[in-house]
């Protein structure tokens, strides 16, 4: 799978592309990352890709053609990208929506800044407007990197022999609890079962307490 970022601050992507299960995904070449700098799409001396808004008011906005341009680049490499928008006005990005959109070939993902963008790119040129939660920040960058990871868990091979299926929201409900060494810690023990042996039993005892927690933690997930 291939992500195409248009972004101010492509360095931020660094720590995706050599820390962790991703990177070792971008290593195994089961996906790509490609930063663009939208101020090479500019084409005023200074390099501006923004302006003052129409109307008034505070901030900037981000204008259409650098932006446009950018995408008919990515768009002659990659004809089939879907662009995503990261906005807090978009769709809240689910599990659902990760694993959908980890059908798609490519994605090209566009990081506002300041006010954001001007109404006509998102209008004419994004597919989908995604939104990582109900609150505003600075930029989408944050936002492209955990559609990136969220997504890119969801390809065959990224996680290795990491399973996926028993993660949160998989099943529809929360992961069951973890444990390791030592197997006991001031006074508090593993439970036995995990210490048994019994494959069935501690399959058993995992499903009934992802249940459990999801009923305490989430028991929206259940009404579902
Ligand atoms: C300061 S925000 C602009 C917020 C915009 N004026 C509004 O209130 O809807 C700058 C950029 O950050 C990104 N952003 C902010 N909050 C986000 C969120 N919850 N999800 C995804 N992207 C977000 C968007 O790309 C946005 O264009």
């Amino acid at each position: 799978m291939i992500f195409d970022v248009i972004t101010l601050f492509p360095e931020m992507f660094a720590a995706l592309k050599t820390e962790g299960v991703i990177a070792r995904g971008v290593k195994k070449s089961l996906l790509e990352i490609n930063t663009w700098q939208l101020r090479d799409f500019a084409t005023n001396k200074h390099r501006n890709i923004d302006d003052s808004p129409y109307g008034g008011g505070a901030g900037m906005v981000m204008q259409v053609q650098p932006i446009r341009d950018c995408i008919g680049k990515i768009k002659q490499q990659n004809p089939k990208t879907k662009v995503i928008y990261l906005s807090p006005q978009g769709k809240k990005l689910t599990h659902k929506i990760a694993l959908e959109l980890s059908k798609f070939e490519a994605i090209t993902l566009l990081c506002g800044r300041y006010e954001g963008v001007d109404e006509r790119v998102i209008e004419f040129d994004i597919d989908m407007e995604i939104s990582i939660g109900d609150y505003v920040i600075s930029g989408g960058e944050l936002g492209a990197m955990v559609l990136i990871d969220a997504v890119s868990r969801q390809l065959d091979g990224v996680l290795g022999n990491q399973d996926s299926l028993d993660d949160s929201f998989a099943n529809g409900q929360l992961d069951y609890p973890h444990y390791t060494r030592p197997e006991i810690i001031d006074g508090q023990a593993v439970p036995a079962v995990l210490l048994s042996g019994h494959q069935a039993n501690i399959n058993d005892w995992r499903k009934d307490k992802a249940f459990e927690i999801t009923q305490k933690k989430r028991p929206d997930l259940l009404n579902k």
